[in-house]
This record gives C-alpha cells, structure tokens and sequence, in this order.
C-alpha cells in the first residue's frame, strides 16, 4: 500500500530543513527523490546521501522555482532520464524561523514591510508553488495511475500567528519582532492551490492535498520554546522526522481517496 518503487517524486527547497526529511521519506519506500533548491551544490550532495542510504536512484539540481524557465527545463532533463514523473511535494518557501538568540528571522512589521519582501515571499511559496504545479501537473497526469501532488501549508494556514510569541522584552512597541503577514498568506494561499488543482486533474486521477505542519524543534531560544509549547495540546514542538508519515502516506497508494483534503499535523496546536 505504501509503495514508491522507482516513483520520480519532485520536492522543491530540497535542502532546506524538512526537504531532505520528504526525500528520505519516500526514498525508504522505493522512490526516486528530486531535490530542487537554489545551490546545485548541496542538493547534488544530498541527493547523493540519500541515495546511498536508502540504495535508490536519487537526483539533485539547482532549480529557481520563481524561473519558470529553469522548471521547464529540469522538467525536460528529467523526463529524458526517467521518462516520467509521479509527485510533486511544493515545499519551498520563504520561511522565518526563530533562532537560537530568539530572533526571528525575516521579521518585519506590517506598517514596514516593503514591496520587494511581500513580492519576494509571494514569488517563492506562491507563484513558484504555481509553476511548479504548471509545468509538472500536465506530465503527472499523463500517467496511467497519475499521481500525488502535495503542498507544505502550516498550523499557520489555519490560524493566525500569535505574535506574543515572538515578543522581546525591552524593545519598543514599533519595534517588536513579529512572523511576517506573507507567511500567513502564502500558507492559507497554499490551501487555495490545493482545492482549485484536487478538481483540475482528477479525472487522471491526480490528487492534490495540503499539510499544515507545526513548528520542528531546531535549536530555537528557549523562552521562545516554552511559550510555543504551552499552545501544543502535545505539550512540545514537532521533531524533524514527524512528518514522514503522512508524506509517504500521501505520495502513495494508501491515500488513494485522498483528495482536496487539508490535514494539520501540529500536536493540536490549532484545535486548542
Ligand atoms: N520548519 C518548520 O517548523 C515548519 C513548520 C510548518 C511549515 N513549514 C513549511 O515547511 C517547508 C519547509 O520548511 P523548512 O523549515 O525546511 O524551511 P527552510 O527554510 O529550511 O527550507 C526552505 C528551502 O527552500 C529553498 N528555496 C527558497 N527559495 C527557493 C527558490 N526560489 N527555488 C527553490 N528553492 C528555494 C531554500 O533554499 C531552502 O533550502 C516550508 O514551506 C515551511 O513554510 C515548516
């Protein structure tokens, strides 16, 4: 039910944090992982990683996901090598993160945030994510079996981001850092995406469906830390291996009627 053997599955920002957790995921179940991400370098290298630990085929390549050229053109590379491709998991993304001095990174207030971030942001997690479905949706639909597209929402696509978390103390009101809005509206755009492709190709039974992961514990500030964990009914943030699960689940036969849908994986943070 959960096999992937020799499925040719597209994970764009691939070497980011959670990119290689997706590849490795579906690698364990026989597929073929394709790293997208911006230096050729590392996703070549963790491409190659990947495919020594899990004895898979596995491909890495510099591919800007806002370069629709770039896509059409790893596209056409990877159908001369493979013939075909299966998935697409839309990961990539602007995504501010909270560092160890309890920085976020990334953070500007709304009064202050440029036209170039809101474009910027928009150009990675929503006009690449449509691309991607663009140039790779008509090629997985021509597969007798079609095939599994999935989009990286966030707990943050379903609820808005409690900016107390972020707070400093001793810095002006003006001042206090905060996640930025085009996070909130990237991830709930996502959700969007998902429901307009679950309908657009179905009939060559392609489904679409978005995840709303919860925060991964990565060495962030510790007060940060507590505060976080007092939203989570779990009582503490995500591992980094947490959300293989459910992207094996997807990207396989296991979820064969799994369409459209919008799934939270955040120790129910958004239910609290
Ligand atoms: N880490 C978390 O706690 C968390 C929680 C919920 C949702 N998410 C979502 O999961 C996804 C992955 O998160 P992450 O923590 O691995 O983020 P990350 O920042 O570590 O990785 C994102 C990757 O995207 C790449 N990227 C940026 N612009 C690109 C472009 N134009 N073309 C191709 N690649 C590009 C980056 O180089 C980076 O490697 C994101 O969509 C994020 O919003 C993460």
């Amino acid at each position: 039910m959960f096999d992937l053997t020799n499925k040719v599955i597209v994970i764009t920002g691939g070497t980011g944090l959670l990119g290689p957790k997706h590849a490795e995921a579906v690698a364990e179940f026989g597929a073929i992982p394709v790293l997208w991400d911006l230096d050729a370098k590392k996703a070549e290298e963790m491409a190659a990683r990947i495919a020594k630990e899990y004895g898979v085929d596995a491909v890495g390549a510099a591919v800007d996901i806002t370069q629709e050229d770039q896509i059409e053109q790893a596209k056409e590379g990877l159908l001369q090598r493979f013939g075909k491709i299966d998935g697409l998991i839309n990961n990539a993304a602007n995504n501010p993160k909270v560092s160890a001095e309890g920085q976020v990174q990334g953070s500007t207030r709304l009064e202050q945030l440029g036209l170039e971030q809101w474009n910027q942001d928009m150009a990675v997690g929503i006009t690449g994510a449509f691309l991607c479905v663009k140039h790779l949706g008509p090629t997985i639909s021509q597969n007798p079996e079609g095939g599994s597209i999935i989009n990286i929402a966030s707990d943050l696509g379903l609820i808005a981001p409690d900016q107390r978390l972020y707070r400093k103390e001793g810095v002006p009101e003006e001042e206090q850092p905060v996640k930025p809005v085009t996070y909130s509206v990237v991830k709930t755009g996502l959700i969007g995406l998902t429901r307009y492709v679950a309908t657009y190709w179905a009939e060559k039974r392609v489904r679409c469906n978005a995840i709303c992961p919860g925060g991964v514990y990565a060495g962030q500030d510790e007060n940060f830390v507590q505060k976080v964990t007092k939203l989570i009914p779990l009582g503490r943030m995500a591992r980094q291996d947490e959300y293989k699960g459910l992207i094996v689940f997807l990207a396989s036969e296991a979820s064969s009627y799994m369409n459209g849908a919008v799934l939270s994986i955040d120790g129910g943070r958004s239910v609290w």
